[in-house]
């Protein structure tokens, strides 16, 4: 007896070039990153590196470095602090703050080391703090935009967002956003220097921003999130350009970090051995640090001491300048909202509409003073008060320091 079966497999022609663009950007980026991010891709770009490019001294350069308790930002702390630079380590726990702290001021004996303990996936926790660290009045010159995470769990913060995306999106945002009048000061030698990821590469811009979603996965989201980081750091970079600011953004290879055991174990296992170490992925964050600006492009991406390619060839991972522009507005556009979940989903109601045109037009207005009004005020409270500013702000100017209330 004779049975016969047949199956029948419906692709739609858009799914199944999904899926071949999707499997050609994992194997582009798996080869790529192989042959280049992995120990054995440092020692080899190692020998063009100039051993003076990291002898400069930095005494008096106040730096700023986010998730310096561990890995990298751990690494990027006490290098600039063993070269004279006055650093504050913004860790979000007290106790593993303190131990690390303690640690790079026995290390280096500098003793210009400050602690500040401040949780990234919070914007009211980075107000806090950016206010607490302006009444120093302080300029500032480094700011190393380094707490970053890989969640794979859909976790929703205290404030209704996605964690890798609170810490890795809005925290980097908000963090440097509210930065830049002190940095101001420090012009023209104060640059922002983000550490994003090679993970980018496999991910072009998206509107689901929180991975709303269904099957979610947080080695996406996070790729997602490199990718708007390096987005994030070209628009500063145009928008600031008169500013004495510079914006780079960097990818510090594979290294063996907590972070890399802890949400990628088999990544970690596979490649035991393979990997760099943290002083190793925090070499061109410091280089970054030291260089004449005039030898760097603002808006650029790095690795290993050199500008590197934001996309891989043909991997569809590009997107319209337009397109860019729309996706970082709604990034600046989330600030401004209370506390949601399911942010993007709902349609904007009038009122927020209306808010999200002032934070747009505020954001790419002339005015500093008028758009940092709006994108960290809740906007929805204030309407009149609202009005009052923009006159107020249309007339006052740009720059200057900026009043942080909310
Ligand atoms: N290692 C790699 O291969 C690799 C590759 C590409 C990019 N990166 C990027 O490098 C950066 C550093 O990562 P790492 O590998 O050094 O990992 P790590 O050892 O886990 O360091 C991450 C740091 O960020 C801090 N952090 C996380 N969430 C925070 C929050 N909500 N508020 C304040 N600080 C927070 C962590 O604090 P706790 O110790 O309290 O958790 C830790 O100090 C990240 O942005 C990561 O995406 C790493």
């Amino acid at each position: 007896m004779r049975t016969t079966f047949y199956i029948q497999i419906r692709i739609s022609i858009r799914s199944l070039a999904m899926f071949l663009i999707k499997t050609w950007r994992s194997m582009a980026f798996g080869l790529y990153g192989y042959t280049n991010f992995t120990k054995s891709g440092f020692l080899e770009h190692a020998k063009k590196f100039e051993p003076e490019d990291m002898q400069a001294r930095i005494e008096g350069k106040n730096c700023i470095i986010t998730g310096a308790n561990s890995g990298i930002g751990y690494a990027t702390a006490e290098g600039l602090a063993s070269r004279g630079a006055t650093v504050y380590m913004v860790c979000r726990d007290k106790e593993r703050g303190e131990a690390a702290f303690s640690r790079i001021q026995a290390v280096t004996g500098n003793k210009n080391i400050h602690l500040e303990v401040c949780d990234i996936s919070s914007i009211s926790d980075i107000k806090s703090f950016a206010s607490r660290f302006s009444s120093k009045d302080v300029p500032v010159h480094i700011l190393v935009n380094n707490a970053g995470l890989l969640e794979n769990k859909r976790i929703i913060t205290s404030e209704g967002y996605e964690m890798n995306f609170a810490v890795n999106v809005l925290g980097t945002y908000t963090m440097t956003e509210l930065m830049l009048p002190l940095m101001e000061k420090a012009a023209p030698d104060a640059r922002v220097i983000t550490v994003s990821s090679g993970g980018m590469y496999t991910a072009p811009l998206t509107e689901d921003l929180q991975f709303n979603g269904k099957n979610f996965d947080g080695v996406e989201q996070y790729a997602r999130n490199k990718r708007i980081q390096v987005v994030l750091t070209e628009k500063w970079a145009e928008m600031y350009k008169d500013r004495g600011i510079g914006f780079y953004s960097m990818h510090p290879g594979w290294a063996e970090t907590p972070g890399v055991a802890k949400s990628m174990p088999g990544f970690s296992n596979a490649l035991s051995g393979k990997l760099r170490t943290s002083e190793e992925g925090a070499d061109t964050v410091i280089w970054l640090a030291l260089q004449p600006k005039e030898n760097l492009t603002s808006g650029g991406f790095y690795f290993d001491r050199a500008e590197a390619p934001k996309h891989l060839p043909f991997t569809a991972t590009k997107v319209s300048a337009s397109s860019e522009r729309h996706y970082y507005e709604i990034v600046v556009d989330l600030p401004c909202r209370r506390r949601r979940s399911s942010i993007e989903r709902r349609p904007l109601a009038l009122r927020d509409r209306t808010g999200a045109l002032l934070c747009t037009v505020a954001a790419w207005g002339p005015n500093r003073l008028l758009r940092d009004f709006y994108v960290f005020g809740g906007f929805r409270e204030v309407g009149v008060v609202a009005v009052v500013t923009m006159v107020v702000g249309a007339g006052g100017g740009g720059g200057g320091s900026v009043v942080y209330w909310c």
